[in-house]
């Protein structure tokens, strides 16, 4: 336990901690805001139950790390365009997230970090999944390090989200294209200075300079790498859970294993920087 009375439980040895002793809906102070930045630097992901968050104290907390991302497509709330609603029901087609992702890396500045707050949770399943991508960096052989260190990769987002939204025409911000942005297959996290994996199966679409059929057998190699369980961490859910993700450093996947049962709850992202 720390001074100020919060303990850290690891889920997992690759990433991943419970944390006990916060308040979420609490105003952020200085003191409580670094302690939560340090935490998230040193475990990536951090989990918080029964917390008891209006929406507005949800995109208050979101705040406290940054400006507010809005989805170029995701479905939100009326009124609070900053928050995102995650929901599967009976009716439900199709879930987010299910294939393994950092979140809206077709931006040009990909989120910082998101916050995902479930209000209904189904009686078993309905875990997410996150992977640690310093780890699946550091994992390779130095000759694929330095090879992928100098390359570019494309990230599209007409095949997520037109799939994903049935999305025919003009997005939100009033955009007529779907986003798109080149990044760094390794990146430099901008606080720890770690180098960490950044290319993800939803919107890595190819690596720029290779002939067609080299990137596609280097991201089938890459994509197939990030599944390996020793990086991963699996979160099971209960009612007013948090998690806190490092979009930087980390991926993730929902398992949607709970049909016909409702999985509900709110997500605000927030605005991150130029990935170099
Ligand atoms: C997401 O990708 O933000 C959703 C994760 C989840 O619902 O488990």
């Amino acid at each position: 336990m720390t001074e100020t009375g919060i303990t850290t439980r690891p889920v997992s040895p690759a990433l991943g901690a419970e944390v006990e002793g916060i308040d979420l809906s609490e105003p952020l102070t200085a003191e409580r805001h670094a302690e939560i930045r340090a935490l998230l630097n040193s475990h990536l992901v951090l989990f918080f139950r029964d917390q008891d968050l209006t929406l507005e104290q949800h995109k208050e907390l979101g705040r406290g790390f940054g400006d507010l991302h809005i989805h170029p497509a995701a479905p939100n709330v009326e009124d609070h365009p900053e928050v995102i609603r995650i929901r599967a029901d009976r009716n439900s087609r199709v879930v987010a997230g299910m294939k393994w992702h950092a979140d809206v890396t077709c931006d040009a500045r990909p989120p910082m970090g998101s916050i995902l707050h479930l209000h209904q949770v189904p009686p078993v399943g309905g875990d997410t999944m996150f992977a640690n991508m310093y780890a699946a960096f550091e994992a390779l052989s130095l000759p694929m390090q330095r090879f992928l260190e100098g390359l570019t990769a494309v990230h599209e987002s007409a095949q997520v989200h037109r799939d994903r939204f049935g999305f025919g025409g003009e997005l939100r911000d009033g955009a007529n294209a779907f986003p798109e942005a080149r990044h760094p297959v390794v990146r430099t996290h901008p606080e720890t200075g770690r180098k960490c994996l950044f290319v993800n199966e939803n919107f890595t679409t190819r690596i720029e300079g290779l002939a067609k059929h080299e990137s596609k057998a280097l991201l089938a190699m890459l994509f197939e790498h990030i599944t390996t369980p020793e990086f991963h961490c699996r979160f099971t859910w209960t009612c007013k859970a948090v998690a806190f993700w490092d979009n930087r450093c980390t991926q993730h996947r929902t398992v949607w294993d709970y049909w016909p049962a409702t999985r509900h709850g709110y997500r605000v992202t927030i605005a991150g920087d130029n990935p170099v």
